[in-house]
């Protein structure tokens, strides 16, 4: 994998930088940039998984967002920055927990930018949430777009109101003169997985007959490449100072099981629990765990189910004309998450769960092929 990757780097450029590499987007955006032959040094930290960084050529420094000294000797001699890295949760948290939701996300994202400028880094693309993007109050279904606002007179999440926040810490850069751009991510669904993601492992547990029942409500979904293109498009396209929402596609929940019984042939849940009952319930568990156990993870939390109860739409109107977004589909990016588990991760045991079928191979093939993940079937050595 590490030759494929990365034999076209060119040394004599400056390297690109980028945090969060080893989680879900991070890893794909790596594997995209160094299939471009972009030099690319990752801020990793010692103590964590960084297996989605195995074996790739890439300049590696160990450091945490917070600690602005360490993100100061990170990004000097980078041009270009790609902020990835956040503390992604949807529970409501201690005290502690939710401090370090901040200080992650919203204080991580000032020292990012502060050291990126002091070192005249160049153009920062900041991922951001659409959790933290504003819509119409009467109708949260209408689609958003870039000029809404984060509405914060309702109860949120920590870290809604942390991406929020992270947003305007973007914009006080930019009153500085400094070059930033947002690019707005949904629910990202896609391959080179490796922690895994909520919905990597949703998918994983459906497999495993874990998955009993669903709520209702809908989400925008994006496959990990549509987002990475977004990055990308965002660094040589997109306008300083400003934000692109990124989406493939709105999915209902029921037809992203439909799309998890297609790839792995496990008949999906069909008790459909209505979201004001599973609301109730999730308030009591999430009270509890939130409070006393709040690494444990929880499925339905009532800030997921809330988020979804409102089945929000993406305008992405906005990145289509003018960065000439063109984003693929969520079933391309299910098959191909579900090719990575099958032959890399190897934890889809349950032998009711098909093998990816020869399309849907050839498929994930050419698409993870394309962000430069060889997979090969059977193997395991994807
Ligand atoms: N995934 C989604 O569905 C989704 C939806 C909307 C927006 N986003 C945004 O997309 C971005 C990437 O999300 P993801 O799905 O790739 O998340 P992820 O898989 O959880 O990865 C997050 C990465 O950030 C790093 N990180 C967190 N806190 C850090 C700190 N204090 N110092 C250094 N590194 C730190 C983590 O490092 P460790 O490995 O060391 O923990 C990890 O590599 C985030 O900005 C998130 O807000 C994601």
């Amino acid at each position: 994998m590490t030759s494929d990757l990365s034999t076209s780097a060119d040394a004599s450029t400056p390297p690109v930088f980028v945090t969060g590499s080893a989680g879900h987007v991070g890893a794909n955006l790596v594997r995209r940039l160094l299939k471009d032959g972009t030099r690319i040094r990752v801020l990793l930290r010692n103590e964590d998984n960084n297996r989605a960084l195995e074996g790739l050529e890439v300049e590696r420094v160990f450091g945490d967002i917070r600690d602005l000294n360490a993100m100061r000797r990170a990004v000097a001699g980078c041009q270009g920055v790609y902020h990835v890295a956040a503390m992604i949760s949807t529970i409501e948290g201690n005290r502690a927990y939710r401090r370090k939701v901040y200080e992650c996300n919203v204080l991580g994202t000032r020292n990012v930018l502060q050291a990126a400028r002091e070192a005249q880094a160049g153009r920062v693309v900041v991922t951001g949430s659409f959790s933290a993007v504003g819509y119409n109050l009467d109708n949260p279904s209408a689609p958003s777009d870039e000029t809404m606002q984060f509405y914060p007179m309702e109860r949120t999440m920590p870290y809604e109101r942390s991406k929020a926040l992270v947003e305007h810490e973007c914009w006080r850069a930019v009153a500085q003169g400094q070059d930033v751009i947002v690019a707005t991510c949904c629910a990202v669904i896609g391959g080179a997985d490796y922690f895994p993601s909520r919905l990597g492992r949703t998918l994983c547990d459906y497999t495993g007959g874990k998955l009993r029942a669903y709520v209702d409500g809908g989400f925008e979904f994006v496959a990990a490449r549509d987002i990475v293109e977004g990055h990308l498009l965002c660094m040589h396209r997109g306008r300083s100072g400003e934000k692109y929402i990124f989406s493939s596609e709105y999915k209902t929940i029921s037809e992203i099981l439909d799309l998890f019984e297609e790839v792995s042939g496990v008949p999906r849940p069909a008790r459909r629990i209505p979201s004001h009952m599973m609301l109730a319930f999730s308030e009591v568990a999430s009270f509890y765990l939130s409070r006393f156990h709040p690494d444990f993870p929880q499925r339905f939390t009532p800030g997921a189910i809330r988020l979804l109860k409102k089945c929000r739409h993406a305008d992405t109107g906005k990145a289509r004309s003018e960065l000439g977004f063109q984003p693929t589909s969520i079933r391309a990016a299910v098959h191909e998450a579900y090719a990575f588990h099958y032959y890399q991760r190897n934890v889809i045991t349950n032998p009711l769960a098909k093998r990816p079928s020869e399309s849907a191979v050839r498929q994930a093939e050419s698409s993870l092929a394309n962000q430069g993940i060889p997979v090969s079937p059977g193997g395991g050595s994807m």
